[in-house]
């Protein structure tokens, strides 16, 4: 059965792939594709990672349909140039910069103390900055550098982030997953890999993971409030991410996504990269459709809604992301991590 993850814990009912929400858009859509027509005027959003790739498409996208853009980054450098990209191509675009390492949980409470002070609301947090296949390594905090990185990060970001959330329209949390999370659950006993031998993949597979359960959780919890929270795959696409790639973590990618890809039925099985403007259509779309309303906590691929057991590298998803124990306990697990009860 097709199941689609809903709010508050309960299951959509199945979806067809006919369904109309899904026939309109696929996996070579634009972010452009995705706001014909759309306004964004008076929309603030604030987007980490936003220095590169996806993160500085959906800024450039969004500041042209007349979006505010807090664009995040950890280089100031990086994020000027980026700006300075956006607004070749948008002169008017309204951008902000700041700057916050995700990988220093003092860093993170910084840069929200500083936003606190400076903003009342944000109408979408677009969770899109990561790290992937990185060679083992710790934050400043002592995390494993991927799990600390992808998911903690954005864990403590968010939660002090929430009260300006609560405030703002109609207000998104938008967090970028991957098909990467069907390499590997979460590992709530060792999320440090202190016991575990490292593999680059699999640390990413459950930071990924991680990015879902965290994803559904913010849904049962916010829901009732009136945010909504997406997790998105974006597709493959040639960015930044892959800068820690050697030729065997290439390789086992691309056996990785074969096989996953003909183990749900998708004989072609062929690799295909999208383009950055393709790539960041999916949580561009998270992040502003209409449609997406009755759909808190979905898991979304290819500017569709995710399917369980299809292709992860379009917008099928693995079961274990549907587990809600599992959610509650890795919230818990990441507040005792960072520190922190998170009040919502
Ligand atoms: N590209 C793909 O094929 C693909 C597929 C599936 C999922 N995704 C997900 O999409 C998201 C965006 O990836 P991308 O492809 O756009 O990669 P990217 O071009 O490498 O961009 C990643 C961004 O995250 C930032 N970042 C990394 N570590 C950080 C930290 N400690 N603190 C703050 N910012 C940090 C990077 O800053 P620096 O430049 O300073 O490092 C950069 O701005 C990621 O979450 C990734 O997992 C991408």
């Amino acid at each position: 059965m097709n199941v689609v993850i809903g709010s508050d814990g309960m299951f959509c009912p199945p979806i067809e792939l006919k369904d109309p929400l899904m026939a309109p858009y696929g996996n070579d859509t634009t972010t452009e594709e995705i706001l014909d027509g759309i306004d964004l005027t008076g929309r603030r959003f604030v987007v980490t990672g936003a220095s590169s790739g996806l993160g500085a498409e959906s800024t450039r996208a969004l500041a042209a349909h007349g979006a505010f853009v807090t664009m995040l980054a950890r280089s100031p450098e990086k994020n000027e140039a980026a700006a300075a990209a956006v607004r070749e191509s948008v002169p008017d675009a309204r951008l902000e910069l700041g700057t916050v390492d995700l990988a220093d949980l003092s860093s993170i409470r910084a840069f929200a103390d500083r936003y606190r002070r400076d903003h009342d609301a944000i109408d979408v947090l677009m969770n899109n900055a990561g790290v992937m296949a990185c060679p083992f390594g710790h934050t400043a905090d002592g995390f494993e550098m991927q799990f600390g990185t992808n998911h903690l990060g954005h864990f403590l970001l968010t939660g002090l982030l929430v009260p300006a959330i609560l405030a703002g329209t109609e207000p998104r949390i938008v967090n970028l997953s991957s098909a990467a999370h069907s390499i590997s659950d979460v590992d709530l006993d060792d999320p440090n890999f202190e016991t575990t031998e490292y593999d680059p993949w699999g640390s990413y597979g459950r930071s990924k993971t991680a990015n879902v359960l965290f994803t559904r959780e913010l849904a049962r919890r916010l829901g009732p409030e009136g945010v909504l929270s997406f997790a998105v795959h974006p597709g493959g696409i040639m960015t930044n991410l892959g800068r820690h790639l050697d030729e065997e973590l290439i390789n086992q990618m691309m056996e990785r996504s074969k096989a996953r890809a003909e183990a749900a039925g998708n004989a072609a099985g062929e690799f295909r990269f999208k383009s950055v403007e393709a790539g960041a259509a999916s949580q561009v779309w998270a992040a502003t459709a209409p449609e997406l309303v009755d759909h808190n906590g979905a898991y979304l691929g290819d500017c569709q809604l995710g399917v369980e057991g299809a292709d992860p590298g379009g917008n099928g998803f693995v079961s274990y992301i549907l587990d809600d124990d599992k959610a509650r306990r890795l919230w818990t697990l990441s507040e005792q991590l960072v520190g922190q009860t998170l009040d919502l």
